[in-house]
């Protein structure tokens, strides 16, 4: 067992995000230093830990302190005896893809289509896209839409009260003008979803904007074309610069984040022969407040 007294939590020096020192996730958490690091996410919304080298049933088995870890629906890229862990890559068996290497290329907050959006996702690297000068490709984006509300001026948060975007689980295909067959299976399973424009955090009560580029496509009662400007508007807010932690990735990192807080963004700027290798799991089932 692990002691709280092990733990060091090292903000970025950005808008959002620290790195926990201290810690090898492979070992079971007491409840005080699960406390901790419970703390520390929800104080700076994205986590990462250095030098992990988890087995499958223990990333599992941490992830599962956030919430019920869920068994996603992309079942052809799950791992065979551990559902709960999508592969998130550009490697490919026989010409074919393996993992979802698509995930994560325009900026959204995790399965916002749905009435129960998940509370976390973590991502465990196993390879990395790495050049012969040793450059790393494949960075992820980070951005706080808690400090974006807070940076809008009060009659803009006062405007946004009581608007409802509607979230939609083609929106990025739509976005990136990649639609398929498929499209219309996915909306039988997830109908179109309206989220307050405002989402107050279940854990921290903050105000953050809930909107983003990749999946809102309307604004329940809204003209269209005044729809589409004020979410572009918004979702350009929550990804200006200052807003942002980039991470740079390393073998053995293990990143979560907090998808009521944060919009990520996963940069694709690498190709075959360089891999890239991610387990994914998602964790816990949150209520849309107002
Ligand atoms: C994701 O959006 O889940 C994937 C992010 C990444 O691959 O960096």
């Amino acid at each position: 067992m692990q002691a709280v007294t092990d733990i060091e939590v090292v903000p970025s020096g950005d808008a959002l995000g620290a790195e926990i020192r201290g810690i090898d996730l492979s070992r079971p958490l007491d409840d005080e230093t699960f406390g901790t690091i419970e703390a520390a996410f929800n104080e700076h919304s994205v986590l990462y830990f250095r030098n992990q080298d988890l087995k499958p049933e223990q990333l599992i088995e941490y992830a599962r302190r956030f919430g019920e870890v869920q068994t996603l629906g992309f079942d052809h890229y799950a791992m065979n005896d551990h559902p709960e862990i999508l592969y998130v890559s550009n490697i490919q068996d026989k010409g074919k893809d393996i993992g979802y290497a698509d995930a994560g290329s325009v900026w959204h907050t995790d399965m916002s289509y749905e009435p129960h959006p998940p509370r976390a996702t973590m991502l465990h690297a196993k390879e990395v896209p790495v050049t012969e000068d040793g450059t790393v490709l494949g960075d992820t984006l980070f951005a706080s839409a808690v400090k974006a509300y807070e940076s809008l001026p009060t009659g803009m948060q006062e405007k946004l009260q009581g608007l409802r975007a509607v979230h939609d689980v083609a929106g990025r295909r739509r976005k990136t003008g990649t639609a398929d067959p498929e499209d219309q299976k996915k909306h039988e399973a997830y109908p179109l979803m309206p989220h307050p424009v405002v989402r107050v955090h279940p854990w921290t009560g903050k105000k953050v904007i809930y909107v983003n580029n990749g999946e809102c496509g309307a604004i329940e009662g809204m003209e269209e074309s005044e729809a589409l400007a004020l979410i572009e508007e918004l979702a350009d807010t929550v990804v200006r610069d200052e807003f942002i932690y980039r991470h740079k990735w390393a073998v053995g990192d293990v990143i979560m984040w907090d998808n009521c807080a944060v919009q990520h963004l996963a940069l694709k700027d690498y190709k075959l022969p360089l891999r890239r290798m991610m387990w994914r799991i998602t964790v816990g089932y949150t209520d849309v407040y107002e």
